[in-house]
C-alpha cells in the first residue's frame, strides 16, 4: 500500500491505495484559518502534523490488515505558505498562507528591484501570495524573529520534516516561491543577495519522489505498525492533483472548476516564455514543466449567483435547464471578475457583469450565461497557451464541480474545441501525492506508467461543430468585455 496527505487550506486528507492503484480507505480532518488582521490568513504548522497523525490513525482503523504493508508516504501541499523554523527545528511563528494579501509593498518592491530579471528567473510576477513576499514582511514588521530563523519551508515539507526528522524542499513547491531559478532548477543567488537572504536558509531541493527518509519510530509505534515505512519528498497541490488526473506528457490538459478555476498544461521545456501572464513552475515530474492559469471566481460566480437569486434551488435544479438554452444564452453574456480576476489580466480592481439583457430572458438564460462566462474565462488560459506555443490539446480532463454536470461538460468541449473527459475517481492531490510514493518506491519506473493502471477515464463529451462555430464568434465579444469594463471602471 501507499498513503497519499493532501495539506489543503481547510483540511488535511488521506488516502491509502493498494497496487492497482485502487482507493481502499480514506479519511481527513479538518482545521481552522487564522485571520487576526482583515487580509491575514495564518495557521499554526502544529495543526498540520497533528490532522495528519489523527488521518494516519484512522486510515488504520479502517483497514487494520494493511498497518504492516505500507510501504511508502507521500505529500502534497498549498502552495507558498511560509512555515519559518530556528536552529533547533522550533517553529517561529504562524504560517503566512498562500491566500493573505498583506503584502502588497513587498510585491511592489520585488518587482521594482528586480525589472525584467524577476520574469526572467522565476518565470511569474510577484503576488502577494508567494513566499517572497512574506519573508520580505517579516524581515521589516518582525526583525527580531527574522534573525531567529535558520530554515524556511512550505507546509507539506514541514510536514515531510516531522514524520523523518530531516528537512529538503522539491522543485514544484521551491518554484512557487518567487526565490528559484526555475528552469536551471537551482535557488537564485541573484534574487537572494538582493534581498539579504542567506542560501543557508533555503534547504537543500530534491526530486518528488526522493527519499527523505522513514518514518520516525516514535510514530510508527503510536500507529501500532511493525515494519519501516519510506517517506518521499511529494510536491505542490497543482502539479499533484494534474499527475493525480492523468496529466503526464505533453499535450494533455486539466481544467478544474472549483471556487476558483483553473487550466494547466504539461510543459516539456523551462525555456517558455508567457511573460508573467501565466504560472509557470516546475512539475512533480522530473525534468518537466506546467503553465496554469487561474479564473479566481470560477465556481464561486455560481455559488454567488444561485444565493443571491436561487437561495431555495439546488445545484441540481438551478441547472436543470440549462440544455433548453441555445448556446450563447440568446445573446446574453456575463463575465465573472466579481472578485476580481488573476489570469490573464492580474486586476484586483476589475469587476464583473452581464452584457446584453433582453426582455425576453428568463432565469435559466441567465445560469446558462454563468456557466458560459467562467468556461469563456478558462478559455482566456487555454488561449494564452496556445498564443505563445502553438499548443494544441488531444483532451481536457475536467475535475471539480464543473465535472459534475453533463451540460456544463459538453459546453467546455464546445467552448475549448476539445475532447473533455472526466474520471472514475477523483481523489484531487491526493492521489498524485500517492503517485509519487508509488513512483518513488520503484513500483512504476516513470508517472506515465503509474498514470496508466492509477488513472481512469469515465466518459468522453466530443465537441460538436455547430457550437464550436457559434462559441468562436462569442468568445471574441467576450474578449471585449474587460477592455470595455476597465474603461468606464477606472
Ligand atoms: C497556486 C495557489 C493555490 C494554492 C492552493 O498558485 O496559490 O492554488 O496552491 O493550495
Amino acid at each position: 500500500y501507499v498513503l497519499g496527505l493532501d495539506i489543503g487550506t481547510s483540511g488535511l486528507k488521506g488516502i491509502l491505495l493498494n497496487g492497482k492503484g485502487e482507493v481502499v480507505a480514506s479519511a481527513s480532518k479538518e482545521y481552522e484559518v487564522l485571520n487576526p488582521k482583515r487580509g491575514y490568513s495564518e495557521q499554526n504548522p502544529e495543526e498540520w502534523y497533528r490532522a495528519a497523525v489523527l488521518v494516519m490513525k484512522e486510515i488504520i482503523k479502517t483497514m487494520p490488515d494493511a498497518a504492516g504493508k505500507i510501504e511508502g508516504i507521500s505529500f502534497s501541499g498549498q502552495m507558498h505558505s511560509m512555515v519559518l523554523l530556528d536552529e533547533h527545528g522550533e517553529v517561529v511563528r504562524n504560517a503566512i498562507l498562500w491566500n493573505d494579501v498583506r503584502t502588497t509593498k513587498q510585491c511592489e518592491e520585488i518587482t521594482e528591484k528586480l525589472g525584467t530579471h524577476l520574469i526572467e528567473i522565476t518565470k511569474n510576477k510577484a503576488l502577494e501570495g508567494f513566499t517572497l513576499p512574506k519573508i520580505l514582511w517579516v524581515q521589516e514588521n518582525e526583525p527580531d524573529l527574522w534573525k531567529k530563523t535558520a530554515h524556511f519551508l512550505l507546509p507539506k515539507d514541514y510536514l515531510g520534516y516531522r514524520l523523518t526528522g530531516n528537512i529538503q524542499m522539491e522543485y514544484s513547491d521551491a518554484a512557487g516561491t518567487l526565490m528559484l531559478d526555475v528552469s536551471n532548477r537551482e535557488w537564485s543567488k541573484e534574487i537572494l543577495n538582493q534581498f539579504n537572504i542567506d542560501v543557508e536558509i533555503c534547504p537543500q531541493l530534491v526530486e518528488s519522489t526522493a527519499k527523505i527518509g522513514e518514518l520516525k519510530t516514535e510514530l510508527t509505534e503510536e500507529l501500532g505498525i511493525s515494519n519501516s515505512i519510506s517517506v518521499f519528498s511529494g510536491g505542490a497541490d497543482n502539479p499533484c492533483a494534474a499527475v493525480g488526473a492523468g496529466i503526464v506528457k505533453s499535450n494533455q490538459a486539466m481544467v478544474s472548476i472549483g471556487t476558483s478555476g483553473v487550466f494547466l498544461t504539461y510543459e516539456e521545456n523551462g525555456d517558455k516564455e508567457y511573460k508573467g501572464q501565466l504560472h509557470f513552475f516546475n512539475h512533480v515530474i522530473p525534468n518537466a514543466f506546467y503553465s496554469m492559469g487561474v479564473t479566481l471566481s470560477a465556481g464561486s460566480s455560481l455559488n454567488w449567483f444561485k444565493k443571491q437569486f436561487a437561495p431555495n434551488d439546488s445545484f441540481e435544479s438551478l441547472l436543470e435547464n440549462v440544455n433548453l438554452i441555445e448556446p450563447g444564452s440568446n445573446g446574453l453574456l456575463f463575465a465573472p471578475y466579481i472578485s476580481g480576476e488573476r489570469t490573464p489580466y492580474t486586476d484586483s480592481d476589475i469587476r464583473g457583469t452581464f452584457l446584453g439583457i433582453d426582455i425576453s430572458h428568463t432565469k435559466d438564460h441567465f445560469v446558462r450565461a454563468v456557466l458560459e462566462g467562467i468556461t469563456f474565462s478558462l478559455r482566456d488560459s487555454q488561449e494564452l497557451m496556445r498564443e505563445h506555443t502553438g499548443k494544441s490539446f488531444n483532451q481536457v480532463v475536467s475535475v471539480g464541480g464543473g465535472a459534475k454536470n453533463k451540460d456544463w461538460l459538453q459546453m467546455q468541449a464546445d467552448i475549448f474545441n476539445t475532447p473533455i473527459v472526466t474520471l472514475k475517481t477523483e481523489q484531487g492531490p491526493a492521489m498524485g501525492a500517492a503517485m509519487i510514493a508509488a513512483v518513488g518506491l520503484r513500483w512504476y519506473p516513470n508517472f506515465e506508467e503509474c498514470s496508466e493502471i492509477f488513472v481512469q477515464i469515465k466518459e468522453e463529451f466530443k465537441p460538436d461543430s455547430a457550437a464550436v462555430k457559434k462559441y468562436e464568434s462569442i468568445y471574441q465579444n467576450y474578449r471585449d468585455i474587460y477592455p470595455a469594463i476597465k474603461k468606464i471602471s477606472h
